[in-house]
């Protein structure tokens, strides 16, 4: 097991489409692996492959807040096949650190999805881990929490994050 380099925006590789995952191997274990110890390392409640470079349909979430026993989904091709409702939540991702938004979801989503040796599941779920299903199948899309904001807002988010990186790179010139 390894904790893994997270991406952070702008990447451009956080931007692309991941591919549908067919061969339930070895390296899928691992790589679920790897995913699971860098979400809690983080420490994150969700995380997808593509945050770490790797192109396919693969996300693990748990939002169990470090509550015993840990509530750890690993969800290979994930789709959701239900959803109801509109709930607006506050949002971040480990790959836009620093920064919070509101962002509108379904309120209630049915997850389907395959776990690491191909057998089918269905989870139906809202709150925290309804919006957490929906921000990480968007990672899979190349979709960003902040890509669904307003046009002024995401303006607003791209003029702050990018002052705020300049302003590491300098600290880290000057350190
Ligand atoms: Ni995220």
């Amino acid at each position: 097991m390894a904790v893994r380099k997270i991406l952070h925006y702008p990447d451009p590789v956080l931007m692309e489409k991941s591919v549908t995952v067919t061969e339930f191997n070895e390296e899928l274990r691992q790589l679920a692996e790897d995913m699971a110890e860098t979400m809690y390392d983080a420490p994150g409640v969700g995380l997808a492959a593509p945050q770490i470079g790797v192109l396919k349909r693969l996300v693990v979430i748990d939002c169990s807040s470090n509550e015993e026993p840990n509530d750890l989904i690993v969800a290979v091709n994930p789709e959701i096949i239900a959803s109801e409702g509109e709930s607006v939540e506050e949002e971040g991702c480990l790959s836009v650190p620093g920064f919070w938004a509101s962002v509108k979801r379904a309120e209630k989503v049915t997850l389907r999805y395959q776990d690491v040796v191909g057998n089918t599941h269905e989870r139906t779920s809202d709150g925290l881990l309804g919006v957490c299903m929906q921000h990480e199948l968007d990672h899979l899309e190349g979709i960003l929490f902040v890509d669904r904001l307003s046009p002024l807002k995401r303006s607003m988010f791209k003029k702050k994050y990018m002052k705020m990186l300049k302003e590491r790179e300098q600290n880290a010139a000057e350190a």
